[in-house]
């Protein structure tokens, strides 16, 4: 995998000796403009660069001063922005910004001096330079490295040289190891989502999902198209009808070593690509299909991380139902009458609202197992991105389920994945789920889309248990680096999931 595993020691000699490559500085605009001469080896230089208006502190600024004295190749210094708004995401955040510049600056050391106003832990550090340093890069032929690549200046393409950190404090062990696997969880999200659709479908999203259970002491069962038959899976097996390959149910189990006292499951949409089906998509909205299985991809990396975490008592289950969407002869079409796992029957109204019926499959199997609570995940609608943006996801929940909703939403700001709840019930959208021929029908109008989705999802989502439905399809993608995120999949959910359970 495409990312760099950091280590942080201990630096207790005096920061303008520090002979590592790099000195990174992070101030706010009050430490700035208080610098005294006394306070630090470098306070004549933010005087001067403050008294320049050329760095004042301002929130996710960067500056390079290089070739500073004899030891101290490159100077960075970071805003902070104002001291009252500073908190752990936006210090994860623009660190993360400033590793990765530093990173590709040629710096493999870098002495970090945070100022005193910042209270962060070990694993918000790890987090931010080890999803920095992450890159989806694995089909370059020509890799960053070669230094006669004719884009040497494009600095997004230079190779992430950052290898250690040195702090002035000891770091807790403990934090640090859980910060590093909330942050390689999340990368093997990423470089799965990241995969395109000629490389996974759904049968090789199984052998991943296998190897990886095997890798990490867990449980894993697959049904095939034939098991899915036989056991009442005709939602997902609609959805696979139109590909050359045939969908899969990804069953995956951590178990702990004590008897467990709470039951997790967790469920994901994992549509290889998502051509829309005869309900074609517009070639402008085709791309980046193929991270339609980022739910999937998530419980993956949640599963792992779990196995890593060794939750004590804490049994996990994680389903990722796959299957690819595509058009053919034997596709599934508008009008046809599918029949659910829990025996429920779907119309079809729009082959391309088919996140929702290979999750209803999925959902009606993680109830079957009775757990304490059912998470999903899924890139499920347009409507919830035009609804938030591209950097905030849906949390769906019904009002009996606030507790849960609660968990999740504080487990997210730790993490600083931006979750906005929206409502899972509305009295007037399940009207409109009414079918004249069927139970249901699988899309409606457009407004309230999302809603509808999450109302429609609850038809298969045992009334007993308590339930959230995280709509990703808005951060699943992201077109530009910002942050802990890369270039394409983000693997949004993962580290907030974890959270959630290392917490429960
Ligand atoms: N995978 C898409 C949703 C999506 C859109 C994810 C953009 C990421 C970015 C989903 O399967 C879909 O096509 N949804 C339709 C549903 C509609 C037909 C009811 C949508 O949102 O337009
Ligand atoms: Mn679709
Ligand atoms: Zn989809």
């Amino acid at each position: 995998m495409s990312f760099k595993e950091i280590e942080f020691k201990v630096y207790e000699g005096r920061p303008d000796e520090f002979t590592g490559g790099a000195v990174l500085l992070a101030l706010s605009e009050e430490s700035v403009k208080s610098c005294d001469k006394k306070n630090s080896a470098f306070a004549e230089l933010i005087i001067e660069l403050a008294a320049r208006k050329d760095f004042v502190g301002k929130k996710g600024s960067l500056m390079r001063v290089p070739l500073f004295n004899n030891n101290n190749k490159n100077i960075y210094l970071l805003g902070l922005g104002k001291a009252a708004d500073i908190n752990s995401q936006l210090v994860r955040d623009k660190l993360a910004n400033a590793f990765r510049t530093i990173g590709r600056q040629h710096n493999n050391s870098l002495l970090l001096m945070l100022d005193n106003c910042v209270e962060i832990k070990a694993d918000i550090l790890y987090e931010a330079a080890e999803l920095a340093s992450y890159k989806f890069d694995k089909y370059k032929t020509k890799k960053s490295e070669d230094k006669d690549s004719n884009n040497k200046d494009d600095k997004d393409d230079n190779k992430f040289a950052l290898s250690e950190i040195f702090v002035a404090d000891k770091l807790c062990a403990k934090c640090s190891a859980k910060g590093k696997i909330f942050a390689e969880s999340q990368i093997l999200t990423r470089e799965l989502a990241n995969e395109p659709g000629c490389e996974i479908n759904p049968p090789v999203l199984a052998e991943i999902a296998a190897a990886q259970a095997k890798e990490f002491n867990l449980e894993c069962e697959i049904w095939d198209e034939v098991k899915l038959k036989a056991e009442g899976c005709g939602a997902i097996l609609a959805v696979g009808a139109g590909s050359a390959t045939p969908p899969r149910m990804i069953h995956l189990v951590y178990k702990p070593k004590n008897k467990a006292r709470k039951k997790i499951a967790f469920v994901g949409k994992g549509i290889t690509f998502d051509s829309g089906g005869l309900d074609i998509k517009p070639a402008n909205f085709m791309t980046t299909m193929k991270g339609d299985k980022t739910g999937a991809c998530d419980v993956l990396g949640i599963l792992t991380g779990a196995a890593r975490l060794e939750l004590e008592d804490i049994e996990v289950h994680g389903f990722m139902a796959a299957a690819e969407n595509m058009p053919s002869g034997s596709a599934f079409r508008p009008d046809d009458i599918i029949k659910a796992r829990n025996g429920k029957t779907i119309e079809i109204d729009n082959t391309d609202a088919e996140g929702r019926l290979v999750l209803a499959d999925a959902l009606c199997l993680a109830s079957e197992l009775k757990p304490d609570a059912i998470i999903d995940m899924a890139t499920l609608t347009g409507a919830c991105m035009v609804a938030l943006g591209k950097w905030r996801a849906g949390l769906f929940a019904k009002s009996k389920d606030d507790a849960l909703a609660e968990e999740i939403l504080s487990a997210a700001k730790r993490r600083g994945e931006d979750f906005w709840r929206l409502p899972a019930e509305d009295e007037h959208i399940e009207e409109e789920l009414k079918s004249p021929f069927a139970d249901m029908i699988n899309s409606g109008p457009r407004y309230g889309g999302a809603t509808f989705a999450a109302i429609f999802l609850s038809q298969f989502v045992d009334k007993d248990i308590a339930w959230a439905h995280l709509d990703i399809a808005g951060v699943d993608f992201f077109e530009k680096e910002w942050g802990v995120y890369s270039k394409g999949a983000s693997g949004f959910a993962v580290r907030t999931c974890l959270d959630y359970l290392a917490n429960l």
